[in-house]
């Protein structure tokens, strides 16, 4: 941990003071309109999750036991049967909801599919008789690198429906981030596409997965979907097209009774070391989590159009487009690209055709939609929306107000919810029928969840005093580990407060007790919403033999966040030049995807360093937000910090 809580810039989000109550007709109509839930939830957490996952899932064989909590190890509805491609799809076409559209989708180049649940099962079945066929047994895993076409989620409900753990990897990262990830999850199949679009080119993921498959030695087979048309290159013996293995399958493929804690999926994410960590999620717990704050926190009703807009390939995509909607039978948009393509109105014209009545999305992307100005949306018909949703990072109460007045027409709640990979569900965020909103405030724990916000003893600290925000209970969608990797599971997430989870950002809460957050205390970058650790974008610039040494920090932005700032001392025979600057930045972005590309790289003879040696990156944050300097007494060379700080000003 390089930095202290005592850093994060707090006082632009406690500025708005205003509070918006539920609407009356939206309150009285509401999912959820008694404040008695979280009393209920407080007398007996277990005895409230043990009674929705009873009314909620649908079990093969009931649980013996809801939780068995041997800090930090939880297990969740042990003893039960479940499958969860059965409560997403099998229950829904079983009682007679076959009919119902699971998902309108929308591909960038405006060609799109309905497609009901019963085409989904279907689908599904098919799919997995195709995995089994190609020797994927239960417990084997299988990767997935797609892009965001139906078939990305046809493909993880048939992984969990025969429980083979999928492991899906966002179509924008690199054919080196996928080799890692296939690596350390061992996977024996690959599904993956021609292609996909994005802001009207190709993304080449076939192209990708064949030079990460040059460094991988465990898949054995890999089945390529067509979706641009484009040529590709297909490996006899290993490659099979979609289209030749999955349509001719039998459509009886039942699904497999699997224990609650059987693995579903390995998520990756960033996390203070340059190697990311396989977040483990296992069955019931996690669908009960995803699908009960779907149902709340959403309002879910049986006629809602509800669109989530993030990529499938990030934990809101598997909880909130996949698990948590389909187990909750309801309609979803999927659409593939990007939200300026052809123009900047493409969501509005998206929400207005299909008459979307929920959206969640990020601040990053309302950010930019302010900057292209209201009239994209002013021009569409978004009186449809009832709800708004926000995920990813803290909201600025500017863009907080702005998506309330020009997308939801100040008729909609906006809820900000605060979760995480790790965590699985939603576990801040409000109920919208029942909690008055603040601007800027994901304002409280989910009924059931415990937060706090403590300092570096752990103790509690007073309403207006930032800390750290730590979960001080076991919760249904909690990870179950770091694959392969048990020490750091304890290490990361439970070491800092003896059986606390420590959530690696800051919060605070206001005299009412609203949770403000205030972002990472750690090494993790939050860019768009996307989480990137500052050490594997210095991996990846140190890997160019001109470089000697890197520091990366997040520099403030005003529609990314954070932005990718880089310092970097090069080898004493290179010359630095824009030019050099350049192919730095796109070295990174092939190393780990063009998320991860620097915004700006900053040459310079040395970085400031304590006397043991550890670069202090939070000098370099102070110099780069041009923020007053925090403590400079262990710094070995106070000159350092005036030389970067020159350069900075004469470069800005
Ligand atoms: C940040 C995304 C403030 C936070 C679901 C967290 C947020 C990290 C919010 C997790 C929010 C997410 N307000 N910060 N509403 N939601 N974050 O794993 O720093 O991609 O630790 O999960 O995003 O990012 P991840």
């Amino acid at each position: 941990m390089s930095d202290s809580i005592h850093d994060i810039a707090i006082e632009s989000l406690m500025k708005e003071e205003r509070i918006f109550d539920p609407p009356e007709e939206f309150r009285k109509r509401a999912n959820i309109n008694s404040p008695d839930i979280y009393k209920k939830a407080e007398e007996n957490f277990e005895a409230f999750w043990d009674e929705l996952a009873k009314s909620e899932l649908h079990w093969f064989e009931p649980y013996q036991k809801v939780l068995d909590w041997n800090p930090p190890y939880a297990r969740w509805f042990d003893g039960g049967k479940i499958n969860v491609s059965y409560n997403c799809l099998d229950r829904h076409v079983l009682s007679g909801g076959g009919d119902k559209i699971a998902y309108y989708w929308e591909g960038e180049p405006g060609d799109t599919r309905e497609v009901t649940y019963a085409d989904l099962l279907r689908d599904v079945k098919k799919c997995a008789n195709a995995l089994k066929q190609l020797g994927v047994q239960k417990g084997d895993r299988v990767a997935i690198y797609m892009p965001m076409v139906p078939e990305l989620p046809v493909a993880m409900l048939a992984c969990a429906r025969i429980g083979a753990p999928h492991t899906v990897v966002f179509g924008g990262f690199s054919a080196d981030a996928l080799a890692g990830r296939i690596n350390d999850s061992q996977a024996k199949v690959l599904i993956t596409a021609d292609g996909g679009y994005r802001k009207g080119n190709i993304v080449p993921l076939k192209k990708n997965a064949d030079e990460a498959l040059k460094n991988t030695s465990s898949v054995e087979k890999v089945i390529v979907l067509k979706r641009t048309g484009h040529d590709v290159d297909m490996t006899p013996g290993r490659d099979i097209w979609w289209h030749d293995i999955v349509p001719n399958q039998s459509e009886d493929c039942p699904a497999e009774p699997l224990d609650s804690e059987h693995m579903l999926y390995l998520l990756y994410t960033s996390g203070t070391t340059a190697k990311p960590k396989g977040i483990v999620h296992t069955s019931a717990g996690y669908l009960l989590g995803v699908s009960l704050t779907h149902k709340w926190i959403f309002d879910i009703k049986p006629e809602d159009v509800y669109w989530c807009a993030a990529d499938i390939g990030w934990v809101t995509g598997h909880s909130y487009i996949v698990y948590g909607p389909l187990a909750n039978h309801t309609t979803s948009v999927i659409y593939e690209g990007a939200p300026d393509y052809p123009g900047p109105d493409r969501w509005w014209s998206i929400i207005e055709k299909y008459k979307v009545t929920i959206l969640y999305t990020a601040p990053t992307a309302i950010r930019a939609h302010m900057k292209w100005g209201p009239q994209h949306a002013q021009a569409h018909d978004l009186s449809s929306l009832r709800l708004l949703g926000s995920v990813g990072e803290p909201i600025n109460p500017e863009a907080w107000l702005w998506y309330y007045k020009y997308i939801g027409g100040e008729r909609c709640p906006v809820v900000d919810t605060w979760w995480q990979t790790e965590t699985g569900m939603i576990m801040i965020s409000p109920l919208p029928g029942i909690t008055r909103l603040k601007p800027g405030s994901a304002t409280f724990p989910f009924p059931g969840v415990q937060a706090d916000v403590v300092d570096e003893q752990g103790n509690s600290v007073p309403p207006g005093v930032g800390g750290y925000l730590v979960l001080k209970r076991p919760w249904p969608a909690m990870l179950r580990g770091i694959y392969g990797d048990p020490d750091r599971y304890v290490q990361t997430y439970w070491s800092r407060f003896p059986d606390v989870y420590f959530s690696g950002d800051g919060a605070k809460r206001d005299e009412e007790g609203y949770f403000w957050l205030l972002g990472r205390v750690d090494d993790v970058m939050n860019v768009s919403g996307h989480r990137i650790s500052t050490i594997e974008v210095e991996s990846a610039l140190v890997d160019d033999p001109r470089v000697a040494e890197a520091a990366v920090i997040g520099q403030h932005d005003e529609v990314t966040g954070e932005a990718i700032f880089a310092f970097v001392i090069l080898k004493s025979d290179v010359e630095p030049t824009p030019e050099l600057g350049e192919e730095l930045r796109q070295h990174v972005a092939r190393k780990i995807g063009p998320i991860a590309r620097p915004k700006r790289i900053m040459f310079t003879p040395d970085l400031p360093k304590t006397r043991s040696g550890k670069i202090m990156r939070r000098l370099l944050r102070d110099i780069a937000n041009d923020r007053q300097l925090g403590d400079t007494t262990t710094l070995a060379d106070a000159s350092v910090v005036e030389l970067i700080q020159s350069a900075t000003k004469a470069n800005v």
